[in-house]
């Protein structure tokens, strides 16, 4: 089938990639021309392991390309996915739509036969209803279907969960558009991935309240957390406890840091500005944003306790500051909120993280870039693990951190308590009894 992917950012990118592995002839287009020139010769503007490879495959058996001419490429397509962002909107909370709107015009100009027009970008209930409306001021109603597919892709893991979702949603009455997209779909069906066909309204509402619900699961679990450490339970085990109960599931109850990413704190606040505009009390997802907003001033006050409140000069190492491991995206990561807060406090912060050097900190002072675990660690004061990346889940830290005292403040629960005080290492971690 030829494809249309418009937007090379995450979701574009990606799906068009693995869409064209599963040997679809896909266009990617970008107005980004120095971005859609570097993609031309295979290189990658994000960090996801593996998609490198998968496209230079496919460029080279000619499945795939990459343009920044949108009208032209919409022309050579059957099939056009929508997959530009849909940010906060700046001083609000609805998500900003102008980019996805924009498209729309433009396809207006250029639907030359029949097209389905799908957002796969996370868009708010009614937004695939404004888009038919828009179409509809150049073009008669047989000449496309504006089509919901959403994408559930996590970053770090997202040719894996394109190959096997647990789910495919498309959501449209199209009979037509329909059987086009189980067939685009057959060979992840034939893998064992479940298609659902539902109407377009609740496809767009389906991705919001996945992860909505998603957040819920962490922040219950990180609340769960806090009176483990006041009653010295080990949170691991009541997240087995509650995970093998089928109706709860075991994934997700992992307690850390404040969720953070590209997706959980923007869907979270849209769903719950949709839900005003119908005049709906979305009660659990606005206290869920709250909880996870006073987490990492709760983790802080962890770490002052555990320094004592002596943080002035203190040197502290962040093991990785991105939002979770596997990915080089800083967007709403807790170690935003952290990491300038120590520094204001007359912290020395050195952090390491596998992505390399963060924009982020620049103009910090205090806060310095290392290039290696071993140096960002030697001679600290305190050790946090900030992120689950596998390289910093077996350290030798006697040998890294070279001081007396050592003190470690595991956010991911990473190492073993028991293992850690055998070794007589200091060390501190999440939802496991800490007094
Ligand atoms: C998410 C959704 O999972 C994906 O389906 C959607 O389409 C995009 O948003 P992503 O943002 O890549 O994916 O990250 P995810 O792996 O879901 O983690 C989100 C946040 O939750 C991270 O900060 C992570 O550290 C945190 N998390 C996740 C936990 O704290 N505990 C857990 O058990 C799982």
């Amino acid at each position: 089938m030829k494809l249309c992917m418009i937007g090379t950012g995450y979701v574009g990118l990606v799906s068009g990639v693995c869409f064209s592995d599963l040997g679809n002839q896909v266009i990617c287009v970008d107005k980004d021309l120095v971005k859609i020139n570097k993609l031309q010769n295979g290189i990658i503007p994000i960090y996801e392991p593996g998609l490198d490879e998968l496209v230079k495959r496919n460029i080279k058996n000619k499945r795939l390309s990459f343009s920044n001419d949108l009208k032209d490429s919409i022309k050579k397509s059957d099939i056009i996915f929508i997959c530009v962002g849909t940010p906060t909107k700046k001083g609000g909370s609805s998500a900003d739509l102008r980019q996805i709107y924009g498209v729309a015009k433009d396809l207006s100009k250029s639907l030359n036969k029949f097209k389905i027009i799908i957002t796969k970008s996370t868009v708010p209930v009614t937004t695939g209803d404004e888009i038919e409306k828009i179409l509809l001021t150049k073009n008669s109603k047989n000449k496309f279907a504006v089509v919901s597919n959403p994408e559930f892709l996590r970053e770090g893991e997202a040719i894996r969960d394109f190959v096997y979702p647990d789910r495919i949603i498309v959501g449209s009455n199209d009979k037509k558009s329909n059987k086009i997209l189980k067939n685009l779909y057959s060979p992840l069906i034939a893998k064992g991935a479940k298609y659902v066909n539902t109407s377009r309204r609740a496809a767009e509402l389906i991705k919001y309240a996945s992860n909505a619900f998603l957040a819920t699961k962490i922040t219950f679990i990180n609340e769960i957390a806090n009176l483990c450490e006041k009653t010295n339970i080990n949170v691991d085990d009541i997240s087995i406890g509650m995970g093998l109960d089928q109706r709860i599931g075991s994934r997700f109850l992992r307690a850390g840091p404040a969720y953070g990413g590209s997706c959980f704190p923007k869907d979270t606040k849209a769903i719950i500005s949709t839900a005003d505009k119908f005049k709906t009390n979305l009660s659990i997802i606005k206290s869920v944003i709250k909880s996870n907003k006073d987490r990492s001033n709760l983790l802080l006050k962890r770490i002052y306790g555990i320094l004592n409140n002596k943080i002035k000069n203190k040197k502290i190492s962040f093991l990785g500051v991105t939002f979770k491991a596997n990915t080089d995206d800083m967007r709403d990561s807790s170690s935003l909120k952290m990491i300038p807060e120590l520094s204001r406090k007359g912290a020395k912060v050195q952090y390491y993280d596998p992505t390399g050097f963060k924009e982020e900190f620049k103009n910090y002072k205090n806060v310095r870039n290392a290039k290696s675990i071993s140096n960002c660690l030697e001679k600290s004061n305190l050790v946090i693990i900030h992120t689950e990346w596998n390289d910093f889940k077996s350290l030798d830290f006697k040998r890294l951190v070279k001081n007396k005292k050592i003190i470690i403040f595991d956010m991911r629960n990473l190492y073993s308590p028991q293992e850690m005080i055998k070794k007589n290492l200091k060390y501190f971690s999440v939802g496991r009894g800490f007094k």
